[in-house]
């Protein structure tokens, strides 16, 4: 029997790099899954995946900066699977631009799907899961949030945010059983990372204690701790940091 069997989870970002891993793993553990993502064509990959490792699948195109969006999406996977126990938020957009340079719209997109994003998320699945007595959230910020970076002032102002609902969230939904949690990856090998240059990314791994960037599949089994039972039990308003050993707080 999977550590998740009989659980259905809703992992949002699904179709690419951290969010991809976690949804293979929680299929392989036994969950039902809600895939929704952006690119619609790779989410089916992933679901081709998922499937193949025995789960059933509901998957939806979904831009999470759009909240009745979302809504009707989570919403439309509650009906289709029974109900909803865990939500994933590893959606997530990057791109390097200076403060001089940056422009209100760029900002205002990158909070919207980095931070709004995981608010719509929250609030539209936490009545599913209040409704089932209790669940978990699990949202993917990054430890940038927590030390900072050159040239990304609205990726780390948006990743600070979602470590700080998390924290909110975490103290108002512990009446309902609800365990909120974050995660905050070091450097991970993903198409997110792969504009940044090849100087950037050998300068960085020299940095890291670990001297190497993770994979998806180092981050995904952080995701399952936090998921199950008895391991992330005691866990919540907590960010956990699988990070080569780049932020030590
Ligand atoms: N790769 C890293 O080094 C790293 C480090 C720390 C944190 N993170 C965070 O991990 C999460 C996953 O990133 P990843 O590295 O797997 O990147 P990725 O690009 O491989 O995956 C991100 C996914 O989010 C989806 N997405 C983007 N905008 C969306 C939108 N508006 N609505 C719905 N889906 C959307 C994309 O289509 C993609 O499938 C992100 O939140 C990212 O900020 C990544």
């Amino acid at each position: 029997m999977g550590q998740l069997a009989g659980k259905t989870a809703v992992v949002v970002g699904a179709a690419s790099g951290i969010g991809a891993a976690i949804a293979t793993l929680f299929a392989r553990e036994g969950a039902q899954l809600a895939l929704l993502d952006l690119a619609e064509d790779a989410l089916g990959e992933v679901s081709a995946r998922c499937r193949g490792a025995g789960a059933e699948v509901f998957a939806s195109a979904v831009d999470v900066a759009s909240g009745p969006s979302v809504e009707e999406a989570l919403n439309a996977a509650a009906k289709a699977l029974g109900g909803i126990d865990i939500v994933v938020n590893s959606a997530g957009i990057l791109d390097e631009t200076p403060l001089l340079d940056m422009t209100t719209e760029t900002w205002e997109r990158t909070l919207a799907v980095d931070l709004t994003g995981v608010f719509h998320t929250s609030r539209f699945a936490a009545p599913h899961l209040i409704a089932r007595g209790g669940g978990r959230i699990i949202n993917v910020a990054s430890q940038l949030g927590i030390k900072g970076g050159v040239g990304l002032s609205h990726y780390v102002a948006a990743k600070a945010g979602v470590i700080g609902l998390g924290k909110a969230l975490a103290l108002e939904l512990a009446p309902h059983g609800i365990l909120v949690n974050t995660i905050a990856p070091g450097p991970v090998e993903t198409p997110l990372i792969g504009a940044l240059s090849e100087e950037w990314k050998a300068a960085k791994r020299r940095e890291l204690p670990l001297g190497r960037f993770g994979r998806p599949e180092d981050i995904a089994p952080t995701a399952l701790l936090l998921a199950t039972s008895p391991g992330g039990d005691l866990y919540t308003g907590q960010t956990l940091g699988p990070n080569s050993g780049d932020v030590m707080p």
